[in-house]
């Protein structure tokens, strides 16, 4: 038995899986972000590790003869949120998340510095880890004098669960610290942002072991003694091992809190101009490029509290009535965004508002809005030379079949959707622990899931929709001009 980890934004997913990679069971735990000024998002890893334990229970009680029988965990982690530890390992402030934007200005000037793009194969988001300590050296210098490590969220955990400070590559990509190409951490960008090596953890592959499980803690959680804790992944790939994506033409386009369209690569092909993301895969010698929307489902959200009707109901309310974009849009900008724009700053808007509008049409809008937004993604994945013929479509949002067609015509892509069960970042990460602890091939343990039918784009529509793309691309520069 394998416990795969989904240390989200807004919970944990703790996922049991059998010797055959099957799953068994999944718990959760839920927490949240706080917002303590306008641009930040901070949460106490403390969170996590009460999460953690939640979520561990509730596997044990539902299933204690399986739990009784585990062997290796991994887990899976929101990327970029930089938990600072004391000499001691103790935690000296607050996490600062991934979708944090407080060091838009320090990323930009680390991202103008000599060898920045070129070694870490991409720009310096504001998001990133890098930026984060530029910050908090000059906001919180106490703080900052007392930094002894720096490590991602999920390896709090590892941390916590092993007593060790590690890391993998994965993950590491999105600190703007490592040499991409290289997999490993980048002495010329850790001096760029005042940071040293020996503040680093160690790093693995994904599959690579950190060490065993506590065993204070191994008795406290009920788990057996010699438990192994398996690196894991950053989220997004280890969603990729999670749906078999792992070689070149393989990706998927995933309706999530923030879009993600991600593109399996064969080598190291970075364009970090185009602000496509290009990290390495959680498994050894891969990398994967993705295009990041920031706000994908949560537009949706955005209109439903708006509104005050939930995002389910909003989209059922346009049926399976997929039309040719009309004039009203959206720009899906509500905290700024990654790809293909890299800009914290602007914020989002409708254009082309009519007094005949209904809620409806501005669901449709938000909705293409989106897809608009993925398409973005994908042309600048096609420019670094990723091709995918067909995507996977995973993500709350997929769950909308309206908003999946609409996205197949923007696309013009056909788009898988999984039959029902776990594909998920958990299971990505329960697959990696899996390898870890046996040595089994990532490429015979990382399936592909079943497909319960495939979305082909409209032929009717995609034109329209391509054509309404290009009139979306065109506002930006307007948008960016009102800031
Ligand atoms: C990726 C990114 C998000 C987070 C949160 O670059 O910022 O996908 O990993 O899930």
């Amino acid at each position: 038995m394998y416990i795969g980890l989904d240390l989200g934004t807004s919970g944990v997913r703790a996922l049991l899986v059998d010797e055959g990679g099957v799953p068994v069971d999944a718990q959760e735990a839920h927490y949240q972000a706080a917002h303590p000024a306008p641009g930040w998002s901070e949460q106490d890893p403390a969170m996590w590790v009460a999460g953690c334990r939640t979520a561990l229970a509730a596997l044990k009680a539902a299933h204690p003869a399986e739990y009784a029988a585990v062997r290796g965990i991994a887990i899976a982690g929101h990327m970029h949120g930089a938990v600072l530890l004391d000499s001691s390992d103790e935690v000296l402030r607050p996490c600062i998340l991934w979708n944090d934007t407080r060091s838009h200005a320090e990323a930009a000037a680390l991202d103008a510095a000599d060898e920045v793009r070129g070694i870490s194969g991409n720009i310096v988001f504001p998001g990133f880890t890098a930026p984060k300590l530029v910050w908090v050296a000059q906001h919180e210098p106490d703080v900052f004098a007392r930094v002894a490590k720096v490590v991602l969220p999920k390896d709090y955990v590892s941390l916590w669960m092993t007593g060790t400070c590690a890391s993998e590559m994965s993950d590491a990509a999105g600190t703007a610290w490592l040499d991409v190409g290289a997999r490993d951490w980048s002495d010329r960008l850790l001096d760029a942002g005042s940071m040293r090596r020996d503040q680093m953890p160690a790093l693995h592959e994904g599959t690579g072991v950190i060490g065993p499980l506590r065993d204070a803690l191994g008795d406290e959680l009920g788990l057996p003694r010699g438990v192994l804790v398996i690196a894991g992944a950053a989220d997004n790939a280890a969603a990729a091992c999670g749906v078999g994506a792992l070689k070149e033409g393989d990706g998927f386009v995933s309706l999530g809190t923030s879009g993600v369209v991600l593109a399996a690569r064969d080598g190291f092909a970075p364009d970090a101009a185009s602000a496509v993301h290009t990290f390495c895969h959680a498994v050894p010698g891969r990398w994967y490029q993705m295009g990041v929307t920031l706000a994908c489902t949560d537009s949706l959200n955005w209109l439903a509290r708006i509104t005050g009707q939930g995002p389910a109901a909003l989209t059922a309310a346009l049926g399976n009535d997929v039309r040719a974009p009309g004039r009203l849009r959206f720009y899906p900008y509500l905290s700024g965004e990654r790809t293909p724009h890299n800009d914290a700053q602007v914020r989002g808007g409708f254009s082309g508002l009519d007094i005949a509008h209904e809620v409806p049409d501005m669901t449709r809008a938000v909705l293409e809005g989106v897809c608009f937004a993925q398409a973005d993604s994908l042309k600048a994945l096609q420019a670094t030379g990723a091709n995918p013929q067909s995507l996977l479509a995973i993500g709350g949002g997929a769950a909308s079949s309206h908003w999946v067609q609409m996205l197949a015509n923007t696309l013009n892509l056909p788009l898988d959707i999984p039959a029902r069960g776990e594909f998920g970042a958990a299971l990505g990460a329960a697959r990696l622990a899996m390898c870890g602890v046996t040595g089994a091939d990532p490429v015979e343990v990382m399936t592909k899931p079943e497909i319960a039918r495939t979305v082909i784009p409209d032929t009717s529509l995609v034109e329209a929709c391509a054509e309404a793309h290009e009139t979306y691309r065109a506002a930006y520069a307007g948008l960016k001009a009102l800031q």
